[in-house]
């Protein structure tokens, strides 16, 4: 169930009663409790319009709320609000329903959208470092929160699959007489990769012997293929254990590289020119995009086609729009892809658009994130500026996290520190990103991401064991009826009905910090509420009233860090 929806209905009734109908509304959840659960905000504006006294107005509308189920109190303050109050009775029926059912009275709001999620897609023949951090878990929460709201969700991991990298690594390896042994690691790859790049630079006719090979692997040549198609199956290895370690959701079915498309890039780019969208400068295909800003005083524009006959980027992502629209049947696409592509995307669409391929009920999205910075405000690196391998910092995340569990308890076995571990670890890794707004960079910084207090996953993942342990304690009596007595009561549950209303903002913003934010507030009240409301010492009725709010709670705060993939522990 979703509040602010139903509340927004009983409001829109009351200004329909009070000749208001079409009027903004302008109904938000108050930000201090001082001012009720939700405030109107749109009688002054309405009252402007229509030379009425605010006030009165107000009055008039709070009048035919009060007589509305969902609410206790309709008041109005200052010039013209409207504060409302919910009900202890909805609040004790809705909590109650909630704890009844599995997906805690959240309903399908996405289950008409098909929505593809471009994430992860990392370029192959190289370890993956902490550049793809960011895309994979946020592209994954997406994931989880859409599905969890009824869409059908489809991953795409648009993995660099193709191209001139493909044709340096083989020349590389026959110059160096490497082929037939089949038992090259992936690190071994990385560094063949970087010795090809040499050569290609300093040699133009080793340089010329690698485009051969693309050319050769574009054509289908057995030999090529059969060499392009190892390298494909280790780095994909590599990156399906990231994706395990990182508790993601990606498997190899997700995987549809840019290699996919190569048999629709020439009709793609035929169909533009054929459509007069694209045209030909000195053998290079190219669209003009006046209705971009000009850059160095010319228009800019999106190549398609090189001269040579060669492909970009941009021609693999224009074939890949139309897959989407026609193969997937997708009403929304959305590229998990760092900032700095924005002008690309910016221009795909458009040209998608012009060209019919994505037509205007489709909706594309550029999901944008920064940079991780190191403490320096430079983009992490190691010490000795290396690019950090997404491995390595998972071990350091596990490794660190088990230093803590080990202080904090050190009793426990070294099997439970290393499930432990491994949990609060990966978590901390990934609340830390996920709990920030994504457009912005952030410090990536080990000693708050790991801390058991502030907005953190230990934070969480200790308040959800801390629930878990009370409700241990309190065995059997969780049942009979609910009373909300106290302030701290009545924050918490209303706070605890607001799930479907944050998760709702996420998958309309792509934006799991909404997500995060909830959850610490969930945590906080949580522990507002214990400190105030005895539950164990408590006569019976109210203890088992108290320990429903404690159930909901844990249960809100499993389900919610689930959405964010992570994992939360029944003991810590
Ligand atoms: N492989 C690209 C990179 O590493 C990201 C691909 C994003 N997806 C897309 N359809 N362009 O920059």
């Amino acid at each position: 169930m979703n509040i602010l929806n139903e509340l927004t209905q009983s409001v829109e009734n009351a200004f329909a009663a009070a000749d208001l109908a079409g009027e903004a509304i302008i109904l938000k959840a108050s930000s201090n409790p001082d001012f009720g659960d939700y405030q109107i905000n749109g009688i002054m504006g309405a009252a402007k319009k229509l030379k009425k006294n605010p006030r009165e107005l107000a009055a008039q509308v709070a009048n035919i709320l009060a007589d509305c189920p969902l609410l206790g109190k309709a008041e109005v303050a200052g010039p013209g609000f409207i504060n409302l109050t919910l009900s202890t009775d909805f609040i004790e029926k809705n909590i109650q329903a909630a704890l009844l059912d599995n997906r805690l009275n959240v309903e399908l709001p996405e289950n008409n959208q098909t929505v593809v999620i471009d994430y992860s897609s990392p370029n192959l023949a190289k370890e993956m470092h902490v550049g793809h951090l960011r895309s994979t878990i946020i592209g994954d929460a997406l994931s989880r929160v859409l599905q969890f709201l009824g869409a059908n969700v489809v991953a795409q991991n648009h993995v660099g699959d193709w191209g001139t990298q493909f044709g340096m690594l083989v020349a590389y390896l026959v110059e160096q007489q490497k082929i037939g042994n089949e038992n090259i690691a992936l690190a071994d790859l990385e560094q063949f990769y970087r010795n090809a790049k040499v050569r290609f630079d300093e040699d133009a006719q080793f340089a010329d012997t690698a485009r051969q090979y693309v050319v050769k692997l574009q054509s289908g040549d057995d030999k090529v293929l059969k060499l392009w198609k190892y390298f494909v199956k280790i780095s994909l290895q590599h990156a399906q254990n990231i994706y395990t370690r990182l508790n993601t959701l990606l498997t190899p079915e997700n995987v549809r590289g840019e290699s996919f498309y190569n048999k629709d890039l020439q009709p793609t780019v035929d169909e533009l020119l054929q459509k007069g969208i694209a045209r030909i400068d000195n053998g290079t295909k190219l669209v003009d995009l006046p209705e971009f800003p000009e850059r160095d005083g010319k228009t800019p524009v999106f190549i398609v086609q090189k001269q040579d006959g060669g492909f970009l980027y941009a021609s693999t992502d224009m074939a890949c729009v139309r897959f989407r629209v026609n193969e997937l049947h997708a009403n929304r696409i959305a590229y998990v892809v760092d900032a700095r592509q924005s002008l690309h995307f910016a221009a795909l669409f458009s040209v998608c658009r012009k060209a019919g391929w994505l037509p205007e009920n489709v909706l594309a999205e550029h999901i944008a994130f920064g940079t991780m910075l190191g403490k320096d405000g430079k983009p992490f690196k190691t010490r000795s500026g290396d690019t950090v391998k997404l491995a390595d910092l998972l071990d350091e995340a596990v490794s660190r996290a088990a230093d803590l569990v080990r202080q904090k308890n050190a009793d426990l076995s070294n099997e439970e520190v290393t499930k432990i571990a491994n949990a609060v670890g990966i978590g901390a890794v990934k609340y830390a990103d996920l709990s920030k707004i994504r457009t912005s960079d952030y410090v990536f910084d080990w000693e708050n991401m790991l801390s058991f207090d502030g907005n953190t996953a230990p934070y969480l993942q200790y308040a959800y064991t801390r629930v878990a342990s009370l409700l241990r304690k309190a065995e059997g009596s969780v049942s009979g009826s609910l009373n909300i007595r106290e302030p701290a009561e009545h924050r918490l549950g209303l706070c605890l009905l607001q799930f479907e209303e944050v998760l709702s903002s996420v998958a309309k913003s792509s934006c799991p910090h909404y997500l995060a934010a909830y959850l610490y507030q969930v945590a906080t009240l949580f522990s507002h509420f214990y400190e105030h409301c005895p539950i164990l010492s408590a006569e019976d009725s109210v203890k088992s009233s108290r320990l429903q709010l404690a159930q909901l709670t844990g249960k809100t705060l499993k389900q919610g860090l689930n959405l964010l993939g992570i994992e939360v522990l029944e003991v810590m």
